[in-house]
């Protein structure tokens, strides 16, 4: 079975989707975090990022691999040709950069692709922008999760506390929250919509709790079907 969990950034996808894959025993793949690997790896080669091409070669050729810090389920670690970039994707550069890197068609050809394989492999719960419409047009549970600017831009503030990483600035993070929802929501390619038979959830007044309860409810009804 796949999870479809779509939405823009600071929504809330993340902490719910690995909450729902540990609750039901599946996997759990986060795409954002093979665009934002792309978008490190072209960093630190100097890559263009208006080169599609030369970003569609990185997408292709460098191995991107998830692995687990011991004792938990969910993988949270991210590799990309061996090297560990798990806090390195998530500065303020790679947000900025992501956006291009993105949008660009040979780079959002080769991970779809990639994306398909890793999730046909089993049961998951798979995060992203276009994952309900795109990557897995079939799968069982259809979410878009979305928040309000304010409470996702407070949300990603207090992860970055946590991290230790990227901005702590509230009015910058809003700033850069509304730049990439522009941004993610006019790109030609796969631009971030919901799929027509996608739930709509909006956290903002939710606990969190009850937004992952609904969706694990969502998957034993299709189970059991
Ligand atoms: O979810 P995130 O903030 O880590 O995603 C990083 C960027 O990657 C974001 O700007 C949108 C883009 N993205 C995408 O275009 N398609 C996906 N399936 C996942 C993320």
């Amino acid at each position: 079975m796949i999870i479809a969990i779509d939405g823009p950034s600071g929504a809330g996808k993340s902490t719910v989707a690995k909450a729902v894959a540990k609750k039901l025993g599946f996997s759990c793949l986060d795409t954002g975090a093979m665009y934002r690997a792309v978008a490190w790896r072209a960093l630190a080669d100097g890559v263009a990022l208006d080169d599609a091409e030369a970003l569609g070669a990185i997408a292709r050729e460098k191995e991107i691999s998830f692995g687990h810090v011991a004792g938990d389920p969910v993988p949270k670690r991210v590799f990309i040709d061996g090297t560990e970039v798990t806090d390195a994707i998530r500065t303020a550069d790679i947000d900025k950069a992501v956006s291009p890197v993105s949008a660009a068609k040979p780079v959002r050809e080769a991970l779809v692709a990639q994306q398909q394989r890793i999730g046909n492999a089993g049961d998951y719960v798979v995060e992203g922008r276009d994952i309900g419409t795109v990557v897995f047009p079939e799968a069982e549970v259809k979410v878009f999760l979305t928040a309000s600017d304010e409470e996702r831009a407070h949300r990603r503030v207090r992860q970055n506390v946590d991290r230790g990483v990227g901005s702590i600035d509230y009015d910058e993070v809003l700033a850069d929250l509304k730049r990439r929802d522009e941004h993610d929501s006019s790109r030609e390619t796969s631009p971030l919509r919901p799929a027509d038979d996608a739930v709509h959830i909006d956290s903002t007044e939710s606990y969190i709790e009850d937004v992952i309860e609904r969706i694990c409810e969502m998957a034993s009804s299709k189970a059991n079907r």
